[in-house]
């Protein structure tokens, strides 16, 4: 099941976060990504991450990569993505929680030591959530008190999830609940021509849907994936002014 969710999603998902992360792209001046992924399953949003740094020759800039998700089906994937990639010979860490963000969120670790990502990543989440009738406002009310206080200036948080009615308007949510925090935070928000039904005008229209990525041609075959985007996004910057 976890296999078939990567073959049919990871490129379409990749791609996506690749197309938000150009519209952030501040991001390449940090001196070093940490970057937190809430519900991260197989790390989508990580592979989107490393294609946009290929794709802007700074494949070689160091990055944390926490993944939190409470769902052991990811386990083995996660284990392959921290032999594979992310055992620090590339400049990247990768480190994996198997919790409930709500609970972890106020002694937040990388690695036993305490840590404050610079982006954080809700990548099909809040649909998630929103399935399992899980406590969204509960969860939007924890990032705001114990998360955003601790990101520091320069740093951003990125949104993207299905452009449906149900799941756009937490978007909002945690954008107004931060907001009630700090004025020094800008928002864009963004969609994709969808393909294949009618889709909803969120924001900015991506001039393109295409993938940022090629995939492979026995995965193709096989698995059918999923060969455009078609989300919504949201952009949080925290700046410094
Ligand atoms: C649809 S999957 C998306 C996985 C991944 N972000 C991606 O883009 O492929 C949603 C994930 O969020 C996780 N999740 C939902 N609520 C969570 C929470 N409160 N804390 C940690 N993980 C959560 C679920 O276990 C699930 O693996």
């Amino acid at each position: 099941m976890a296999a078939y969710y990567v073959c049919k999603n990871i490129f379409k998902y990749s791609s996506e976060i690749e197309y938000l992360l150009r519209q952030a792209r501040a991001i390449l001046e940090l001196p070093e990504l940490d970057m937190l992924s809430i519900g991260c399953g197989p790390c989508s949003d990580l592979f989107g991450a490393l294609s946009f740094l290929d794709h802007n020759e700074q494949s070689d800039k160091e990055m944390r990569y926490l993944g939190v998700d409470l769902n052991p089906i990811w386990l083995p994937i996660q284990d392959y993505i921290g032999r594979d990639i992310g055992d620090g010979k590339e400049g990247i860490i990768t480190a994996f929680k198997q919790e409930e963000f709500s609970t972890l969120v106020e002694n937040l670790r990388f690695l036993g030591k305490p840590w404050t990502p610079n982006i954080v990543v809700l990548e099909y989440v809040f649909s998630d959530m929103f399935t399992f009738h899980y406590d969204i406002k509960g969860f939007v009310d924890r990032f705001a008190e114990f998360l955003f206080p601790l990101m520091p200036p320069k740093s951003f948080i990125m949104i993207n999830d299905i452009n449906h009615r149900d799941v756009r308007p937490y978007f909002s949510s945690l954008h107004s609940s931060l907001f009630k925090r700090s004025k020094q935070i800008h928002v864009s928000t963004w969609h994709f021509v969808n393909d294949f039904r009618w889709f909803y005008s969120y924001g900015t229209q991506h001039s393109q849907n295409y993938l940022t990525v090629t995939i492979p041609s026995d995965i193709r075959k096989r698995y059918n994936p999923w060969r455009s985007c078609s989300s919504a996004q949201m952009l949080i910057y925290k700046s410094d002014q």
